[in-house]
C-alpha cells in the first residue's frame, strides 16, 4: 500500500495518475461492488480484494488531492468569500470554456456526436447515487438539500421523469453501446474520481463540493450538447436530458450552494477547503476528458478531409 501512494506522488508521473488498466480495474471493481448482490461464497478473497481495490482507490484519489491542493487551500473559508469563489469557478475552473463545446454544438458529424455520448454515458457514474451516498449522516439542512435533488434525479416518484433512464433512453434511441473497454481512461478516471469520493466518508465534503461543481457547470456543457443534437436532426424525446440539465441544472446549483455548501461552511470554514478540493478535483477531471475527446475526435476529423469535400 504504501508504495502505491509513493509512485502516485512520483514527480514524473504520466499526465493522469494512474495508467488506462488501473483506470479500468477500479471502474470494473466499482460496477461489481456497487451492485446489489448475495454474500460471497468466500468472504474472505472477498475481503482480500476490497482491500487491495479500496488502497488502489485511495491512492488515484491523493494522486488528484495532490494536484490541486494548493489552489484549493488559496480558496477563501468564510461563507461569503467561499460562496463567490465557488460560484466564479463557473469562468475560472479548469476545462471552462473548452473549445470542445462549441464545436459539438456547430459542426460534429453523427458519427463523432455517437462517440462523444458513448464516452459521456461510460463515464456517468449516477448522480442519484452519488448524492445518495453523500448524504449519509449529513447536518440537517445540507441533507435536505441533498433530498431534494435526489427527489428530482428520481423524477419526482414519476419513472418518465428519473434522469438515469432518460439518458438510458437516449443510449438506446441512438444505437450506443458504452463499455468500460471501449471508453477512454480519462473518462472512466472520471467516474471513478466521483464515486471515490462519494463512497469514502472521509471525502465527503470532497463530494458535497464536487456535486456541486458538476450542477455549477452541466448547464453550459448540456445545452451544446442538446444544440448538436438538434442540429443533427435528433427529436425532442431524445435531447431531452441534455435540454433538462441545460436549465433544472441552474437552479439545483443555486440551491445547492445556498441550502448545502452555505450552512456547511459556516459550521466549519475546514470544510470550504476540502469542497474546494472536491470541486477542483472533479474539475480538472473534466478538463482531461475534454482534451482526450478533441485529441480523438479533431485526429478523425483532419485525417479525413475528403469528408469535408465530398459534402462541399
Ligand atoms: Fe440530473
Ligand atoms: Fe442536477
Amino acid at each position: 500500500m504504501a508504495s502505491l501512494f509513493k509512485w502516485s506522488r512520483a514527480a514524473d508521473r504520466p499526465a493522469l495518475p494512474f495508467t488506462a488498466e488501473q483506470q479500468r480495474r477500479l471502474a470494473t471493481w466499482n460496477r461489481e461492488r456497487l451492485a446489489p448482490q448475495f454474500p460471497p461464497a468466500d468472504p474472505d478473497a472477498a475481503l482480500v480484494r476490497e482491500s487491495e481495490m479500496r488502497a488502489v482507490e485511495i491512492a488515484f484519489l491523493e494522486a488528484l488531492r495532490a494536484e490541486i491542493s494548493a489552489e484549493a487551500a488559496a480558496a477563501p473559508t468564510d461563507v461569503e468569500g467561499f460562496i463567490a469563489w465557488f460560484e466564479g469557478l463557473i469562468e475560472t475552473g479548469p476545462g471552462q470554456g473548452d473549445p470542445l463545446f462549441p464545436w459539438i454544438a456547430a459542426e460534429a458529424s453523427l458519427d463523432q456526436m455517437h462517440w462523444f455520448l458513448e464516452q459521456e454515458a461510460a463515464g456517468e457514474a449516477g448522480f442519484d447515487d452519488l448524492v445518495a451516498y453523500t448524504q449519509v449522516k449529513m447536518p440537517q439542512q445540507a441533507k435536505l438539500e441533498l433530498a431534494r435533488n435526489y427527489w428530482d434525479e428520481m423524477g419526482r416518484g414519476n419513472p418518465k421523469g428519473m434522469h438515469g433512464p432518460m439518458l438510458g433512453h437516449l443510449i438506446e434511441a441512438l444505437d450506443l453501446a458504452p463499455t468500460i473497454e471501449d471508453t477512454v481512461a480519462e473518462s472512466l478516471a472520471l467516474a471513478n474520481a466521483m464515486t471515490a469520493m462519494a463512497t469514502n466518508r472521509a471525502y465527503a465534503w470532497h463530494s458535497v463540493g464536487a456535486l456541486g461543481a458538476i450542477e455549477l457547470t452541466a448547464p453550459g456543457r448540456s445545452a451544446a450538447t442538446a444544440m448538436g443534437l438538434r442540429r443533427l436532426g435528433q427529436p425532442p424525446e431524445v435531447r431531452r436530458y441534455f435540454d433538462l440539465h441545460a436549465t433544472l441544472d441552474v437552479k439545483h446549483s443555486e440551491a445547492w450552494n445556498r441550502e448545502a455548501l452555505r450552512p456547511l461552511v459556516a459550521e466549519d470554514p475546514a470544510r470550504a477547503t476540502a469542497m474546494a478540493e472536491g470541486a477542483l478535483i472533479r474539475l480538472k477531471a473534466g478538463a482531461r476528458c475534454f482534451a482526450r475527446y478533441r485529441s480523438e475526435l479533431w485526429s478523425v476529423r483532419e485525417s479525413r478531409p475528403t469528408e469535408a469535400m465530398v459534402h462541399a
